[in-house]
C-alpha cells in the first residue's frame, strides 16, 4: 500500500497549498493513505482548530498529526477525541486527545502513532522510547499490519535514535517538526523507512519556516519579545514523503521525497 505523509502544513498558505495540490499527487502516486502533521495549520501558525482540521481532511487528509503546538488552539481539546487527529503520546497525559489510531483503509488496518521528542523543545514529555513501546504494543494488539509514527522533535539524533529503536516493528518513522526536508530518507536494515524530517507545508521560500522575517529578526538579532507572523504571500509548496509498504510483512519497500510548487490558477 502507499503512504503520502505530509509534513508541518503551516498557516493559510499550508492549507492552500494542500487545497490545490494535494489531489494530484495523490492521484498521481496512487496513494492509499494520507497522513498530514497539522501541528501549524491554524491561521497563526500554532495548533490546529476545528475548521483546520475540517479543510485538511475535506482536501484529501485521512489522519493529522500534532506536535508542541498541540495545546496552543484552544478548541482543540474539544474535538481531540472525535476527529482522525493523533497528538503526542508523551505530553499532556490526561488531557483529551490520543496518541495513536487505527484506521482501516482499503481492507488493510494502518496505525498511526504521534510522539515528541526531548531534546531542546519547550515542552518536555515523558520518555519517548517508553511511549513508543506502549503506542506499538497497543497498535498490534489492534491489529494494525502497517505502522507509521510521526517523532515530532528538534535534534536529528533523538528522531534517528527512535527509528533505529524502533527498526523492524513498525513500518516508518517519520521526523517533524524542524520544517526543513533532510535528504536522509531510506529504509534501515529491519526494514522500517526513515526521514530526519519530511519538510513543511505553504510558504518555505519566502519565509523563515513560515514565519515572516521581521519578527524572527526582533527576536533574534534584536532580543526583543516579537510577534511572529506567517508570510501570505509567497510559492506554495508541498514536502513530504511517499512510502510503498508490504502488508504482508508490515515493512517498508521504499520511501521517496516529494517536494513541489502548487500553482493555485491550475
Ligand atoms: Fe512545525
Ligand atoms: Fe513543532
Amino acid at each position: 500500500m502507499i503512504i503520502l505523509f505530509i509534513g508541518d502544513v503551516f498557516g493559510v498558505a499550508g492549507r492552500d497549498a494542500l487545497f490545490h495540490g494535494l489531489y494530484n499527487i495523490k492521484k498521481r502516486e496512487r496513494v492509499d493513505i494520507c497522513i498530514a502533521n497539522g501541528e501549524n495549520a491554524a491561521s497563526n501558525g500554532r495548533g490546529l482548530s476545528g475548521r483546520d482540521a475540517c479543510d485538511i481532511i475535506e482536501s484529501g487528509v485521512d489522519v493529522i498529526t500534532m506536535g508542541n503546538h498541540v495545546w496552543s488552539c484552544r478548541e482543540f481539546e474539544e474535538f481531540a477525541d472525535r476527529l482522525p487527529v493523533v497528538r503526542p503520546a508523551n505530553i499532556g497525559r490526561g488531557r483529551p486527545g490520543k496518541g495513536f489510531i487505527v484506521k482501516e483503509v482499503a481492507g488493510v488496518s494502518v496505525g498511526i502513532g504521534n510522539i515528541e521528542g526531548r531534546a531542546f523543545i519547550d515542552i518536555v514529555g515523558d520518555d519517548p522510547f517508553a511511549a513508543a513501546d506502549d503506542m506499538t504494543a497497543a497498535i498490534k494488539e489492534q491489529g494494525a499490519a502497517v505502522t507509521l509514527i510521526d517523532i515530532h522533535a528538534e535534534a536529528t539524533a533523538e528522531k534517528k535514535l527512535l527509528a533505529m529503536y524502533l527498526d523492524g516493528k513498525v513500518t516508518a518513522v517519520v521526523g517533524t517538526h524542524t520544517h526543513v526536508q533532510t535528504a536522509d530518507e531510506t529504509v534501515l536494515d529491519g526494514g522500517t523507512a526513515f526521514i530526519t524530517d519530511a519538510g513543511m507545508t505553504g510558504i518555505m521560500r519566502e519565509s523563515i519556516i513560515g514565519m515572516a522575517y521581521k519578527g524572527v529578526y526582533d527576536k533574534y538579532a534584536l532580543g526583543r519579545k516579537a510577534t511572529f507572523e506567517p508570510v501570505k504571500k509567497g510559492t506554495l509548496e508541498i514536502r513530504g514523503v511517499v512510502i510503498d509498504a508490504d502488508e504482508k510483512t508490515g515493512l517498508a519497500r521504499s520511501i521517496r521525497r516529494i517536494a513541489e510548487t502548487v500553482n493555485p490558477s491550475v
